[in-house]
């Protein structure tokens, strides 16, 4: 029997309007006067960095705001970004944004103290102490970096996603407000809400899972599975955001208590190369993977599809994993990702390359079935024909 625990370094606050208070909730963790804000174009275009600048400052902040994050989050930004908040001498880093911006908030409170390339971290465990505290404001359902304690940033010399995974990147607090979501564009609300499926699925069937990974990882799935395509019918259904924000928190806990698996291995291969956004990557191999894995434990998936609410009526396990299949298939489809094949970039002259990267990836030993060099080669032909 494997050892297994639980350790939840990170405080979450969670409701709707929350961000208002983001700097008294700040002012509870740190007396220090300096907030480094991290964010990107996007966010502080739609206000929402502007409302917690406001709300620290209200509680005698002054701010740094950095907003030089690109999606696939670069080394090279991180490091300037390490390099700005050593000069401004930040007491605390808060990150508003998705997942690249949250795991470039990880990367330059790491950077900001220890300085050094980030590339020098690289791996578990190698983080030599404590970082600047980190507080985190999701404006996604999907990432759940709010709550892990790695950061997933692209080597720009490489051209490879590195993970740094120590527990003392986990940020202090979060602050989930679903509020922060409601003016998320349809396409980005799909992708991201991809991610954070995805999250939860690894997490219940890959090889470290455990039951504590899995009661957050099904709990996730009932919330996010029927909750995504109601809001990307309607980005304004309340009930809908809610069950996204806190279904992306759950599988953001579930999976950095277990793992993920081969669909993350293939999607950073590609979002490495080319630059395909994280959710969107994920979902195109989702069904793919998914058909692959169940035949190796048709009895976990089967009871994925409950958690889904799939009538899974008399059906035995393998053939509720293959309706399982079917309807994540048909939820990508549905909520408007592109087909692989569409994805820009994508040549299949690479996919030797991305079968080599993707057999490299740290999570390829957690998958559910033993995969190859030569399956992914094969997923990733099967997926760019269909
Ligand atoms: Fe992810």
């Amino acid at each position: 029997m494997k050892k297994y625990g639980f350790n939840l370094p990170t405080r979450i606050e969670f409701k709707t309007g929350l961000l208002k208070k983001s700097g008294e909730i700040a002012r509870e963790i740190t007396a220090g006067r300096k907030a480094f804000v991290v964010t990107d174009p996007g966010v502080k275009k739609a206000g929402i960095a502007e409302q917690v600048v406001s709300s620290l400052a209200e509680v005698n902040f002054e701010c740094f705001i950095f907003e030089k994050v690109r999606p696939n989050p670069k080394d090279t930004d991180c490091e300037a970004g390490g390099a700005e908040a050593r000069r401004f001498n930040a007491d605390i880093i808060v990150a508003v944004g998705g997942g690249s911006v949250i795991d470039s908030a990880k990367a330059i409170a790491l950077l900001q103290v220890y300085g050094g390339t980030l590339a020098s971290y690289e791996g578990e465990g190698t983080v030599p102490g404590a970082v600047t505290p980190l507080v985190c404001v999701p404006t996604t359902a999907g990432t759940g970096s709010e709550v892990t304690r790695s950061a997933v940033i692209t080597d720009t010399k490489r051209k490879f996603k590195m993970s740094v995974k120590d527990v003392m990147l986990a940020p202090r607090l979060a602050l989930a407000d679903p509020e922060t979501t409601y003016s998320l564009p349809t396409g980005l609300t799909a992708s991201t809400g991809m991610d954070a499926l995805v999250h939860a699925i690894e997490a219940y069937t890959c090889r470290e899972a455990n039951p504590f990974s899995d009661a957050l990882a099904l709990a996730a799935i009932e919330r996010i599975y029927p909750a995504l395509p109601a809001v990307v019918r309607d980005g304004s259904n309340k009930q809908a955001r809610d069950d996204m924000m806190i279904g992306s928190v759950m599988a953001g806990i579930a999976f950095s208590h277990s793992d993920v698996g081969a669909v993350h291995c293939l999607a950073e291969a590609i979002g490495s190369l080319y630059d395909t956004p994280h959710g969107t990557a994920n979902s195109v191999f989702l069904p793919a993977v998914t058909a692959f894995n169940a035949e190796a434990d048709p009895r976990r998936h089967a009871r994925i599809a409950m958690a889904c609410g799939l009538d899974t009526g008399q059906l035995k396990a393998e053939e509720a994993s293959r309706l399982l299949v079917d309807k994540l298939a048909e939820l990508s489809f549905g909520v408007g990702i592109p087909r692989f094949s569409n994805l820009e970039g994508v040549d299949p002259k690479d996919f030797e390359y991305l079968a080599e990267i993707s057999k490299i990836n740290g999570s390829t030993p957690s998958n559910c079935r033993s995969i190859s060099k030569k399956d992914y080669y094969k997923i990733l032909q099967d997926c760019y024909k269909s």
